[in-house]
């Protein structure tokens, strides 16, 4: 059995880790985190896991004193840099914030606003997009978790970008629920300002856009990137909107992504009717398209708790641990 920790169990990337790590036939859970429910039954705060876990709330002072064989890291930006240089380097770190996705301390600056503070440990993380980067992230043992809309827009755009059929930019157009913004209400993300709203958010500057561009050359085919607040809880739909280099025939975009995603499990074609609602609750990728004989639209959608979050990082657990990589996630998403 894995012996798993989670700093930050009470968020809401933390709960849909402990829900689907209850169910791992190979996950121990061990030491779960929170300040402010430190002491109290997991299943006090998510009544949905009553009879699946059976621990308490452990203080993020006690992680020295615990034996890890995994740490997932599910704390807001900032606070993995300052923890990691504490750890023992054996143990396998999984971070979920954005801390370790960005190669260049001044680009991480210049988009998360705040200095790196763990430099000499960005290089001992990998990118932890399995579709792309399987071989790297089985060899290594700390995982930067890619964020949910870097995941929409990495895995639609990737065969694209790989087979010169771009001319010119990409027009980014991507929506999120509400559970993007994690547990606590603010101003903008408060369940009557949310609920019956639709609003842009970071034009052009979302974070996502920088781990991005470690990916796919945006050089050559820059994004104009923009983000958008729904009245949903979970869910990302991204459509990328593109001049192409020549016509395509009829069921062309199909293949070339049956061809690329051939082999991945989490990733499922849906042609011309992508749905947010038949994602949800799953660690699945739905990509669609279509064309006229100019332009291309490209959509994803997948769960920004699951595929954009959880299910990401436990997939990278699974390949870091030799497990199968589907192993706990091979559950269909619900509908509706
Ligand atoms: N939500 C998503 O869709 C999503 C998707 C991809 C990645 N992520 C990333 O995953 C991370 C967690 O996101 P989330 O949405 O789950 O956030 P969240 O719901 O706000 O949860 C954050 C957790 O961190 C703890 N925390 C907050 N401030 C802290 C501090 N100063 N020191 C120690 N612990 C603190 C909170 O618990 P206590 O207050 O009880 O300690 C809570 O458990 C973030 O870095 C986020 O960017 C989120």
């Amino acid at each position: 059995m894995v012996k798993i920790g989670i700093a930050g169990g009470s968020g809401y990337s933390g709960g849909e880790l402990i829900r689907n790590l209850a169910k791992h036939p190979q996950a121990q859970l061990c030491w779960i985190s929170s300040r402010q429910f430190t002491g109290q039954p997991v299943a006090s705060l998510y009544p949905n896991l009553r009879g699946f876990v059976d621990c308490r709330f452990d203080s993020l002072d006690s992680l020295p004193d615990t034996d890890l064989d995994v740490l997932f890291l599910a704390l807001p930006h900032g606070h993995a840099m300052k923890i990691l240089p504490r750890l023992p380097r054996d143990l396998v770190v999984i971070d979920l914030s954005g801390d370790f996705r960005i190669s260049d301390a001044a680009v991480f600056e210049q988009h998360y606003g705040f200095p790196q503070e763990a430099p000499q440990h960005q290089s001992t993380f990998v990118y932890g997009l399995p579709e792309i980067l399987r071989d790297r992230i089985r060899r290594s043992s700390r995982v930067a978790n890619p964020g949910c809309f870097a995941t929409a827009t990495i895995l639609a755009l990737h065969p694209l970008y790989q087979e010169g059929w771009v001319k010119g930019p990409v027009f980014v157009d991507t929506k999120t629920g509400s559970s993007g913004a994690g547990r606590g209400p603010g101003a903008k993300t408060h369940h009557p300002r949310r609920s019956n709203s639709f609003f842009p958010y970071k034009p052009f500057r979302h974070q996502h856009v920088a781990e991005i561009s470690q990916i796919l050359d945006t050089a050559a085919h820059p994004l104009v990137f923009q983000t958008y607040s729904t009245p949903l809880v979970r869910g990302i739909f991204a459509s990328h909107y593109m001049e192409l280099d020549r016509p395509l025939r009829d069921d062309e975009a199909r293949d070339l992504y049956s061809s690329y995603y051939a082999d991945e499990f989490f990733i499922r074609w849906a042609g011309k009717d992508p749905d947010i609602n038949f994602v949800r609750n799953g660690n699945f990728v739905d990509l669609g398209a279509a064309h006229d004989d100019q332009f291309l639209i490209v959509w994803s959608t997948l769960d920004n708790l699951q595929k954009g979050a959880a299910g990401q990082a436990i997939q990278n657990m699974n390949l870091i641990c030799g497990l199968p990589e589907t192993m706990g996630l091979d559950f269909p998403p619900s509908h509706p």
